[in-house]
């Protein structure tokens, strides 16, 4: 078998905010650390974390959104090379395509159809446009409405029609779904399996597992700003193949596994444990979790925690 190139390549990754107190104290706000992530040609990664994990941040990295005072470390391989600012800026909307998990990245000033085109009006690029939206049925006319003239649940699908346009290599798609009907979500999703199997790589960010298991290759679960495990989408089909407790909990946690939660919360940047995040959730937390853990290959996957079996 032809091994697949790699496409996007993310190593240890963190991203943190500077910011100033009183008396001019600078503190620094690590939101993610130690975030690996690869994708594939062909392959549709999914990203899964709760809400406040770090999953836009990620996304914001990737594609050099992110704000003023928010600084990047680790390093981002695209094609084998660094992904820098420049580079970023130069694939941004061509090869490298966002579908934000916000609406309000809609430019509110420019007419719906001419936005997704950019300003493309050659025949080719109208009846592809016209055929994206049957498919996702939104009117002819809602390419000359402006994005406040919609509704929420329109708009989403107006974000995720953009991706569809172009001919990406890769497609980072951050919470794309929400407020959409199932079958409309389904849809969208089997839009992203289509362009993974043409060759592109997907990044699906979601909160939602079993939206991911669904449609997805490979899963980065994703917990307090850092990977703790990379797994096969087959190894979430029973919990001994998993290998992260996180991992494990966020199965037992599905309703075809009875909706089992654990107790407590994921700890908000500011009062982050020493080492392992997940370590105050977890029964085998020990003075050794405290420590620095190491992202380790395990039975084809990758795990970030002393205790996994092989
Ligand atoms: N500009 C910012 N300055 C400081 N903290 C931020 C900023 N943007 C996001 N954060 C913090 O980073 C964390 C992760 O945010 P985000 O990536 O939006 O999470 P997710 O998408 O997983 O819900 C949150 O705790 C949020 O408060
Ligand atoms: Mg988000």
């Amino acid at each position: 078998m032809v091994e697949k190139k790699i496409i996007l390549d993310i190593q240890n990754l963190s991203i943190s905010f500077q910011q100033y107190d009183k008396g001019f104290a600078r503190t620094d706000l690590d939101v993610i650390r130690d975030l690996n992530v690869t994708i594939h040609e062909g392959e549709m990664v999914a990203v899964v974390g709760s809400s406040g994990s770090g999953k836009s941040l990620l996304a914001h990295g990737i594609l050099g959104i992110l704000p003023y005072n928010g600084v990047l470390g680790g390093t981002i391989l695209y094609d084998g090379e660094e992904l820098t600012q420049k580079r970023k800026e130069a694939l941004r909307g061509n090869e490298i395509v966002l579908v934000p998990q916000s609406v309000a990245f809609l430019d509110p000033l420019m007419k719906i159809g001419p936005q997704i085109r950019k300003g493309k009006k050659d025949p080719a690029s109208r009846e592809k446009l016209n055929q994206i939206f049957e498919g996702y049925h939104l009117k002819q006319e809602v390419q000359e409405l402006y994005p406040f003239e919609l509704s929420g649940g329109m708009n989403r699908r107006v974000l995720v029609s953009t991706a569809m346009m172009g001919n990406p290599r890769l497609v980072i798609a951050d919470e794309p779904t929400p407020g959409l009907h199932m079958k409309m979500v389904r849809r969208v999703m089997s839009h992203f399996r289509e362009l993974a199997d043409q060759g592109a790589g997907v990044l699906l960010i979601t909160h939602d597992l079993e939206q991911a298991l669904e449609v997805a290759d490979r899963v980065g679960v994703f917990y307090a700003g850092t990977t703790v495990e990379d797994a096969d989408v087959r190894d979430f089909d029973k919990e001994e193949t998993l290998r992260h407790p996180y991992s494990k909990a966020l199965w037992r946690a599905l309703p075809q596994n009875g909706f089992q939660f654990i107790g407590g919360t994921q700890p908000y940047v500011k009062d982050m444990p020493k080492g392992c995040p997940f370590g105050p959730r977890c029964d085998k937390y020990c003075e050794k979790c405290k420590g620095e853990i190491p992202y380790r290959k395990l039975r084809g996957g990758k795990v970030r925690c002393l205790y996994a079996e092989p």
